[in-house]
């Protein structure tokens, strides 16, 4: 750990005219990198990958919402919390605010459940970043309760402090999570840029004699690799071949009852319509246009683009 904490160092450490912004990013891209933390990641990825979730484990990962479910859910103790610290500021609000705080503790349960979900199907490098963020919620958590705690024993001043604390960590784990988001691509929809690479029209992807019936062949629409699945004689399925959860290669995956199942984390998509009908990815998979040629090539499009 101590050699862990050297590099972070190293990295914050202003390279030129680095400001604090970028001396932050890159300290937080060595935590990112840091193998030491998969001791830590590893046993728990398995220990939230074996909890008996059932079909609940897909709402948590938000499937009916078409997203990722804990952004929306972490909005109501973020919410409250913030309203707390502003009524701590208005006098005689002391009550309206202990509420708050109370709200903020027992609504930050159901979001932390969905983030734990998420973060046990990401990459290496953004669970370590997830350990991070979650280490500033738990710890927000702990405070706000401590901070109920006091003002529930008319220590109303002790209880305002531990909400400012809280407020702090909250605020730390809120821009660690904009981070997994944003910078890291955790929960993004990996095929978005689908319809934007591939050019209008039809694509030959082979003679349909060079797919045999029931497996799924790779090939590529200009730069956009695809996955092409013979159903029948004349009846072919093209989906992207990228996993919209985090591009993983499907055309590696198991093809079966009308589905293909993501080789990664096990995401199963309709092969009809690409509908993510199971697994953790919350969109589906972008799917094309066949037909055959007057030369009798198999042929490709995005879903009526020319
Ligand atoms: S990459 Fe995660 S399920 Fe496909």
């Amino acid at each position: 750990m101590g050699t862990l904490m050297a590099r972070i160092t190293a990295a914050a450490r202003s390279d030129g005219d680095d400001g604090i912004g970028i001396r932050t990013l890159k300290a937080l891209d060595a935590v990112s990198g840091a193998e030491e933390l998969d001791a830590v990641t590893e046993p728990l990825k398995r220990a939230v990958q074996g909890l008996p979730l059932g079909r609940l484990r897909g709402v948590l990962h938000g499937r009916p919402l078409g997203h990722p479910l804990h952004p929306a859910l972490v909005q109501i103790p973020v919410g409250a919390w913030i309203a707390a610290g502003v009524l701590d500021l208005v006098p005689g609000s002391e009550r309206a605010a202990r509420l708050l705080v109370a709200v903020g503790v027992v609504s930050a349960a159901p979001a932390v459940w969905t983030g734990w979900v998420d973060w046990a199907e990401q990459h290496e490098q953004q669970m370590r970043t997830g350990l991070l963020h979650a280490a500033s919620i738990a710890a927000a958590v702990g405070l706000y309760g401590a901070s109920w705690t006091a003002r529930s024993r008319d220590r109303g001043g002790l209880g305002r402090a531990l909400g400012f604390a809280g407020l702090t960590a909250v605020g730390t784990g809120a821009a660690l999570g904009g981070h997994l988001a944003y910078r890291q691509a955790a929960g993004a929809n990996k095929t978005e840029a689908v319809a934007h690479l591939v050019e209008p029209g039809w694509h030959t992807l082979g003679r349909p004699e060079e797919f045999a019936t029931g497996t799924g062949v790779r090939r590529m629409l200009g730069e956009v690799p695809v996955l092409v699945v013979r159903k029948s004689d004349d009846v072919f399925h093209v989906l992207a071949d990228r996993c919209s959860h985090f591009s993983g290669p499907l055309s590696e995956g198991e093809v079966a009852d009308g589905c293909v199942t993501c080789p990664w984390h096990g995401s199963v998509f309709r092969l009809s319509d690409g509908w993510n009908v199971g697994g953790p990815a919350t969109a589906p998979q972008p799917t094309f246009d066949t037909r055959t040629d007057g030369k009798g090539n198999l042929q490709a499009r995005l879903p009526g683009a020319g």
